[in-house]
């Protein structure tokens, strides 16, 4: 029997693109023999594409219109469910990707050992239009470096893919919409060992515009987080509540040098001054961690009375400041002979009041569970 193919485009204002896509997907499918069809995934663009896709007269080519909510993630998603290939390939509407590799794609997705297939700009042998800027390198590349906390594909940002429909179906009820990073979404979420990258030239779109701005930059880092936690749960959590408190490290430093600043304008004296700029700096950082732990780190509980949380969250971390200072001052004297003793010392004071200031947020602040 022999496999077929559905083609899942998400399309927002593409209709320029159509009659070009459909006709390259054609002629570079219809060789192969598989039976495929083409799904476009449109949120209401308004741009005629419906007329557009009518003339075409082609049966194999389905236009969905959506109903909200809108966005990448869902109209992938929702090809995914709807369409009925034994293989599914994902790709975009503005010829970036190659029509002509889909059936490259599609023979490394029948290999059972594949999990899934990326059409990969950065895999040996693939290219990309000149004329990126500067700052569309960077970005690209900052983007993969934090999806290496989950995979060590060369291109994990593609949004050209192709996989087994048993694959697919691993992760059930568990895709997140939100996940607009559909190949990152699919290599976590489906337990993906294997990936195979097929290079590809990814040209830049000639026509219409893209819709990849500083939101979708957002909604990506929002998306990593949603990963790290599904993937590493109690571990991510703990890494969050890690950054919180290097935040409130930057906001220590900036209180103390100013407050201290405007207490030398004022005429304070130097133990005065130096009183009330460290007091109101570790307040300060206190503050600002408590407010980023309560709505990031600790996101997902119920949030209890702010004050009485508040209250709380300064108790937890003055105790675990007196843990830090008591383990730093024992191990130090401890470490007199050793160089840099002082300094480990002072780490490990850092490690365990942190680890306190961890567990108390967790059991004793931030507890009440969402329903
Ligand atoms: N239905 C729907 N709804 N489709 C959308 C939406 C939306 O809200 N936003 C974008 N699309 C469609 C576009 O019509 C296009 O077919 C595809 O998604 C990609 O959008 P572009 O605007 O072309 O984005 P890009 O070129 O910046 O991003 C592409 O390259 C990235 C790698 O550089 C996409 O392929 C990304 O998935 C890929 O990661
Ligand atoms: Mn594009």
């Amino acid at each position: 029997m022999t496999t077929s193919v559905s083609i899942i485009v998400p399309t927002y204002r593409e209709a320029l693109n159509i009659p070009e896509l459909a006709r390259r997907i054609d002629a570079a499918m219809r060789p192969t023999g598989h039976p495929f069809d083409l799904w476009l995934m449109d949120d209401p663009s308004g741009d005629g594409v419906e007329r557009v896709v009518r003339d075409l007269g082609c049966s194999w080519v389905h236009l969905v219109t959506r109903t909200p909510p809108r966005g990448l993630g869902f109209a992938v998603l929702e090809g995914l469910r709807k369409a009925p290939g034994d293989i599914l390939v994902v790709m975009d509407a503005d010829l970036s990707h190659p029509p002509e590799r889909i059936p490259d794609l599609v023979r490394a997705a029948e290999q059972p050992e594949n999990h899934l297939v990326i059409g990969s700009r950065y895999a040996a042998g693939g290219t990309i239009d000149g004329g990126w800027s500067i700052l569309r390198h960077i970005n690209s590349r900052a983007a993969t470096g934090l999806a290496r906390l989950f995979t060590w594909v060369k291109d994990p940002m593609s949004g050209f893919l192709a996989m087994r429909r048993d694959i697919l179906d691993r992760a059930a009820g568990e895709l997140d919409p939100i996940g607009y990073k559909i190949g990152l979404e699919l290599i976590v979420k489906c337990r993906c060992r294997k990936v195979a990258e097929v290079p590809i030239h990814f040209s830049d779109r000639q026509l219409g515009k893209s819709k990849m701005g500083l939101k979708e930059q957002i909604r990506y880092v929002v998306h990593v987080r949603r990963l790290a936690r599904w993937k590493y749960g109690e571990l991510a959590r703990f890494a969050e509540f890690g950054f919180v408190g290097l935040s409130g490290v930057v906001v220590n430093l900036l209180v103390v040098t100013l407050v201290s600043d405007q207490l030398v304008r004022m005429g304070f004296a130097e133990s005065a001054r130096l009183n009330t700029a460290v007091t109101l700096a570790v307040f300060a950082s206190m503050t600002t961690n408590f407010f980023l732990n309560r709505m990031l780190t600790f996101a997902d509980k119920a949030p209890g009375h702010l004050g009485r949380e508040y209250l709380k969250f300064i108790a937890v971390c003055l105790l675990g400041g007196v843990l830090n200072w008591w383990v730093t001052t024992r191990l130090a004297a401890g470490w007199k002979e050793i160089t840099l003793g002082l300094q480990a010392a002072a780490l490990c004071g850092v490690a365990a009041g942190m680890f306190f200031n961890y567990i108390g947020s967790r059991l004793f602040v931030f507890r009440t569970k969402r329903s």
